[in-house]
């Protein structure tokens, strides 16, 4: 998968990235509901789980057709249903009230539309305080109507005429994905904004979690009425009903993903999976990763991929926790493409275990490595922290005795990396024309203890790899 355009800035943009994570974190726990062994779902939320809402206040009007008006504050009327691009304040799960941005709006089947008064819409909003994978739709009751802003937002307004893309668009967008691993320009890019805006599928069923779902994701067509897919958890096909998966389940006989299994330590198992030998199974991973990751291009070309996917094994079979892809060749020096947890096994420390494999096979090659740009919210704090803590241990030992290039050559870390992580620790003085690492012993401390767990170690003595050479 290659990136479209990034959300959080490289240097600098920590803090907005932290914040934007920690309303995530601080959010009922989207991370998945654990199903019982009837298929009926458990909440595995942390928190106490939605607030509940008051009944539906049915504001002034009949209205079930036509244009209603409600009384906003200060007694002005505000047009219902509510424009696309509408700013105003909105509940949110907390059961506080957020600033959002209406960036869709359905009509609701006539059985829930029961009471008019502009509540037969439901509206898409974005929190602009907070990440695109916080988008969700509302209703009109958890929106608070005195709030709106007077101006709607013209640009959201015009680019939401059609929510639906054309063929031609698509294609074009595919196409791009496909030839050329280039950027998309400014256009393409705001048609990939207006494609994927609205959220396609809402949940997934993956094994014994059912999980909520991020961020848009390119599923051919004939997923498109779909709101939740079922996923084999091992060859990762992806159905529309539930009996189809129990069908499949009894004739698939991958127990793990395919390809080779390159490191075992306990419980937990890597596998190497060569997207040209299994290009069904990237594509499929591919489809998947996207619900979770917001910018990136989904590529149909898995040819040129290594997929490391991480289980957790069992006597049922070893269970994806997570992955990371690494192009077979990068001139860049990318050791690697994306990197995600399932949603269901995040915070547990598999993250920092992953981008650590991801230096241990760049250690193996003989080179320097550094993730794809740009980084997402959450990718950028687990690279800082992981940055931080590899860096920090050496330089306790070494009394920041140490160069960069010789940080560079231990760790596999692009020199890069190293500087920026450095800098932003402010442990970094320009003399004499030449970066100097100045390092106090208690400061280090301090950074080291604020930069978090250090996550499950990679084991090097279990790894048993060599690096990807092109047969024939
Ligand atoms: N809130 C605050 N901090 C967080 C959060 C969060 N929700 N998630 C991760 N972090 C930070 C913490 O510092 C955490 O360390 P700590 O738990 O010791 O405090 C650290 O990141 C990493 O934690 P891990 O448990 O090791 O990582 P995890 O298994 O949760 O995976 C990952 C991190 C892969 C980024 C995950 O959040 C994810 O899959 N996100 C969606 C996809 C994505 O954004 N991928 C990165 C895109 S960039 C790229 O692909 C090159
Ligand atoms: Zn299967």
């Amino acid at each position: 998968m290659g990136s479209l355009e990034g959300t959080v800035a490289e240097n600098g943009g920590a803090a907005e990235a932290a914040a934007a994570a920690a309303a995530t974190t601080t959010a009922p726990s989207c991370n998945g509901k654990q199903l019982e062994e009837n298929g009926n779902a458990v909440d595995m939320a942390q928190t106490d789980g939605p607030p509940a809402f008051p009944a539906a206040d049915c504001g002034d009007g009949p209205g079930a057709t036509g244009v209603t008006t409600r009384k906003g504050r200060f007694g002005g009327l505000v047009a219902l249903p509510l424009e696309v691009g509408t700013r105003m304040l909105c509940r949110w799960r907390d059961g506080k009230f957020h600033p959002v941005k209406v960036i869709e709006r359905r009509k609701l089947p006539p059985t829930v539309s029961f009471c008019g008064g502009g509540h037969e819409y439901e509206y898409y909003v974005h929190y602009t305080e907070f990440n695109r994978r916080l988008d969700e739709w509302v209703k009109l009751d958890q929106l608070d109507l005195d709030t709106v802003e007077a101006d709607v937002d013209e640009k959201v307004e015009d680019k939401a005429t059609s929510l639906k893309m054309t063929r031609h668009q698509k294609r074009k967008i595919d196409e791009t994905h496909v030839e050329g691993h280039e950027e998309l320009d400014a256009a393409s890019l705001r048609e990939h904004e207006e494609f994927t805006k609205v959220k396609n599928i809402a949940t997934i069923e993956l094994g014994r979690y059912e999980i909520e779902t991020w961020y848009f994701s390119p599923f051919p067509p004939e997923y498109n009425d779909c709101v939740k897919l079922f996923f084999c958890e091992f060859c990762l096909n992806f159905m529309k009903r539930k009996e189809q998966l129990q069908r499949h389940m009894r004739k698939c006989d991958l127990k793990h993903p395919p390809g080779d299994e390159i490191y075992r330590c306990g419980t937990l198992s890597m596998f190497e999976v060569d997207g040209k030998k299994n290009k069904v199974y990237g594509q499929n991973l591919c489809y998947l990763a996207k619900l979770f990751l917001d910018h990136k291009t989904l590529y149909y070309d898995v040819d040129l991929f290594l997929f490391y996917v991480l289980c957790e094994c069992d006597d049922r079979g070893c269970h994806m926790v997570g992955y990371f892809s690494k192009e077979k060749h990068s001139e860049e020096s990318y050791n690697l493409a994306c990197i995600l947890t399932l949603p269901p096994y995040q915070r547990k420390g598999y993250g920092k275990f992953l981008i650590a494999f991801s230096y241990e096979l760049s250690k193996k090659e003989g080179k320097v490595g550094t993730p794809e740009r740009p980084l997402s919210d959450l990718g950028l704090l687990s690279y800082r922290g992981y940055w931080t803590r590899v860096l920090l241990d050496i330089l306790k030992k070494h009394k920041s005795n140490i160069s960069i290039k010789e940080l560079s050559d231990m760790t596999a870390i692009k020199a890069d990396d190293i500087l920026s992580t450095l800098q932003s620790l402010d442990l970094i003085q320009y003399r004499k024309g030449q970066h100097a690492i100045c390092a106090d012993p208690k400061v280090l401390d301090r950074h080291l203890k604020a930069a978090g767990r250090g996550g499950l170690d990679v084991d090097v003595s279990k790894l048993i790899w060599t690096p990807f050479k092109e047969q024939g």
